[in-house]
């Protein structure tokens, strides 16, 4: 399993995006978290700021949508080139029509779980993603701490994962640190998201360097 690091730029700077893409250009992704103020008690940024980073970094963009009714609304960031676009099963209505024209416009196409959503009913869907997030935090905002009680739902869903076999990615988001990834890459994850671990650092690039060694088992 390849260990993959996507810094969220939650916790850049917004006034310099395109700076801060490249302050971390040992990142595989740049986390791109798109609230609503409607799915979570937050607001950040849309797709005309996702069009404007597009054409600012040449790292692939991993969209996160924490919005209500992805099923209108993902597809055109899979449209405007984003690498990866996460929907959030608690709010699609028709995730399986949702991811598959993901798929079919190019992206790779992930399903997100809250802490607190059992990853068994969607086992089914496995078929259907690119990529499974599980939420180690509540989503909504950077800087929270990591919620240990995900670690059991972790270790199910990379058995689910290897039980049905692909090539699916396995990401956490959430109070992920140089103190809490090792945890996380022995529950089964290969990609890590981190927001206040990589933006708060003094130093991104070495901050990302020392959680991919942690990963790496
Ligand atoms: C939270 C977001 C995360 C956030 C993580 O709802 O989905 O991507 O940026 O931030 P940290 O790594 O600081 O917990
Ligand atoms: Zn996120």
């Amino acid at each position: 399993m390849a260990v993959q690091i996507s810094p969220s730029i939650l916790s850049a700077d917004f006034a310099r995006l395109a700076d801060e893409a490249a302050a971390v250009p040992n990142a595989d992704w740049l986390h791109v978290d798109v609230m609503d103020n409607h799915f979570v008690p937050n607001l950040t940024l849309g797709l005309p700021v996702v069009d404007s980073l597009l054409k600012a970094t040449s790292i692939p963009l991993d969209c996160h949508l924490m919005i209500e009714d992805p099923d209108r609304w993902a597809p055109a960031y899979a449209e405007a080139g984003a690498g990866s676009v996460t929907i959030h099963a608690e709010a699609a209505k028709a995730p399986i029509r949702t991811l598959r024209e993901l798929r079919s416009l190019g992206a790779r196409a992930g399903l997100a779980l809250n802490p607190g959503t059992a990853i068994e009913p969607y086992e089914g869907l496995l078929g259907e993603v690119d990529m499974l997030l599980l939420m180690t935090v509540e989503p909504g905002f950077g800087g929270q701490k990591f919620l240990d009680l995900v670690l059991p739902k972790l270790r199910r869903a990379r058995q689910l994962i290897d039980r049905h076999g692909g090539d699916i990615w396995l990401q956490v988001d959430g109070g992920v640190t140089a103190d809490t990834i090792e945890r996380c890459a022995d529950a089964g994850a290969d990609v890590f998201v981190a927001g206040s671990a990589v933006y708060d650092s003094p130093d991104p690039i070495a901050a990302i360097n020392t959680l991919r060694t942690k990963a790496t088992r």
